[in-house]
Parts: structure tokens; sequence; C-alpha cells
């Protein structure tokens, strides 16, 4: 009896590991990740209004745009237009309060130390050190990663 329940179990499990296989076909089949993955989502839910999701996303892009400037001048050895481009995305911009109110007060700060980040950039370019540069650069963009990994824009009902 408790050879067959032992059986009993490892039939279980067999099937359940063929049921989970089959179960990842046809998405491993095509070779594209389960959708489960892009369903499973952690990142807190700011709702924003129309305006200010457009605002921050619209800076977002931006960003991007800066940092593609930022490093091919520092391919070119160009520290000047390093300094330029990083400036752009400095923390000396602000944010309109009504679109600052709607979002949480830890995302304002990861914004402005993105923007100091961005100044840092520009200070260091001025030595002329693409390893400092470079460094800089990344240190940048751990914010753009944290701050991705922690949030998500949804509609303000
Ligand atoms: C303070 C938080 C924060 C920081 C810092 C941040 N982002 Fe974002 N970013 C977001 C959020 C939130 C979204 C919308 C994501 C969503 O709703 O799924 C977004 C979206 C974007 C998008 C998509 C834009 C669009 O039009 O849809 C780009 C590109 C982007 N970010 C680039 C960057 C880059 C590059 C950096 C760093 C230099 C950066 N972000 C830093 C919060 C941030």
């Amino acid at each position: 009896m408790h050879k067959f329940a032992l059986m009993a179990a490892i039939a279980a499990a067999v099937l359940c590991a063929g049921g989970i296989a089959m179960a990842r076909l046809p998405s491993d089949a095509i070779g594209t990740p389960s959708p489960a993955r892009f369903v499973a989502d952690g990142r807190q839910a700011v709702p924003v209004s129309d305006p200010t999701r457009a605002l921050i996303l619209g800076e977002m892009r931006r960003m991007v745009a800066v940092i593609e400037a930022a490093d091919e001048a520092a391919n070119g050895r160009d520290w000047a237009a390093v300094a330029r481009a990083a400036r752009k995305a400095g923390a000396f911009q602000t944010f309109p309060d009504r679109a600052t109110m709607e979002l949480p007060t830890d995302f304002g700060r990861m914004g402005r130390q993105t923007g100091l980040a961005f100044d840092a950039i520009a200070e260091v370019a001025g030595r002329s050190d693409p390893f400092a540069v470079n460094a800089n650069l990344a240190n940048a963009m751990e914010y753009c990663v944290a701050c991705h990994k922690t949030y998500r824009l949804t509609q303000k009902p």
C-alpha cells in the first residue's frame, strides 16, 4: 500500500511536470517568453492626468536624446558638447506644481537625483576624462533603471 502511494505520487508529479511543459509549449515553440512575464507587474501604479503623463513621457524621451548626444560627444572627445548636452537634463528643470502634486514624493526625489546625476556628467566633462564621463553616464542611467523598476503610470480616474 505504501509502495502504491509512492508510485501514485511519482506518477502525479510526472503528469504535473508534463502539464507544465505542455502549457509552456506554444510560447516556447516560437521562441518568445511566456505571456505571464508581461502580466506580472510588481511596479507601483501612479495615476496621472493626461497633461501630466504627456509632460513626464516627453521628458523621458528628451533624456534618451540627451544620453545619445552626450555619449556621441564623448566618443568625439568634445567635452564642451558633453557638458552642454548633459546640462539639458540637469536639476535646474522644474515641473509645474499641478504635475508634481500628482506624483509620489519618492518619484519626485528620484527625478531630482537624476537631474543632479546629469549635472555631475557636465561637471566631470570639464576634466576631459573619458572614464569619469562614462562612469557618470552609467550612474545617471542607474536612476532610469531604478525608477522604471518601481513605477508605472496609469490613467487618473
Ligand atoms: C522618477 C522616475 C523615473 C526616472 C528617474 C526615469 N524614468 Fe523614464 N519613465 C518613468 C515612468 C513611470 C515611465 C512610464 C512607464 C510605464 O508607465 O510603464 C517612464 C517611461 C520612459 C520612456 C518611455 C517614453 C514614452 O514616450 O512612452 C522612456 C524612453 C524613458 N522613460 C526613458 C528614461 C531615461 C533614459 C531615464 C534616465 C535618464 C529615465 N527614463 C528616468 C519614470 C522614470
